[in-house]
């Protein structure tokens, strides 16, 4: 079986963006290397006008992007490690195997995350937050989502 390898990025990344304190990547990438669902999933949700973001983890399985988690973090003078999600993705052929997961844990280590910040567009996203949610208790979560993420809930 192949192995999925993880990596962290920053700027200069063509999912995060070219510089610090511009923009992080508010257009889809062009660039190849970037899945054609992964490209068209970013232009569906929006991210082109709304999630900038400074860092991401990138999943690979035989040097081919499967998955991805961007993210910025920061530090507030009231709340310490700030880390916000701005779009996590994973190939449809890859998902239910805990790469999702494991991108997000990767960068709560990494950045030894307190306060947490995401707004969920999908349903799945949404089950993958509370499943992080239940796995780190003692961190802040601050979850909101969209009405389709909740369609089908009782909530
Ligand atoms: C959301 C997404 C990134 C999850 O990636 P994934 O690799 O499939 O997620 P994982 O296998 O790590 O699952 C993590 C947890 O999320 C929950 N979950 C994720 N997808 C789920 C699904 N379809 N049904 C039920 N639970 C789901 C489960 O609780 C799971 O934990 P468990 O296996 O311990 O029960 C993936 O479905 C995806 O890329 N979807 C399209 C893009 C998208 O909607 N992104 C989120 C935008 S907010």
């Amino acid at each position: 079986m192949t192995r999925i390898t993880y990596h962290h990025a920053s700027y200069g990344h063509v999912l995060v963006g070219p510089q610090e304190y511009k923009n992080g990547c508010p257009q889809p990438p062009k660039d190849k290397s970037i899945p054609l669902a992964a490209r068209r999933w970013w232009d569906d949700m929006g991210l082109a006008e709304a999630a900038d973001a400074s860092r991401a983890v990138l999943a690979y399985r035989n040097s081919k992007l499967i998955g991805f988690f961007r993210y910025s973090f920061f530090q507030d003078f009231k709340l310490p490690n700030i880390l916000v999600g701005a779009g996590t993705w994973v190939s449809a052929r890859h998902r239910g195997r805990g790469i999702g997961k494991r991108l997000w844990e990767l960068a709560i280590k990494k950045q030894q995350a307190a306060n947490i910040e995401v707004y969920a567009a999908t349903r799945e996203g949404l089950l993958l937050v509370r499943r992080m949610k239940k796995q780190y208790p003692k961190l802040q979560w601050d979850i909101t989502a969209s009405t389709s993420a909740y369609r089908g809930e009782n909530t």
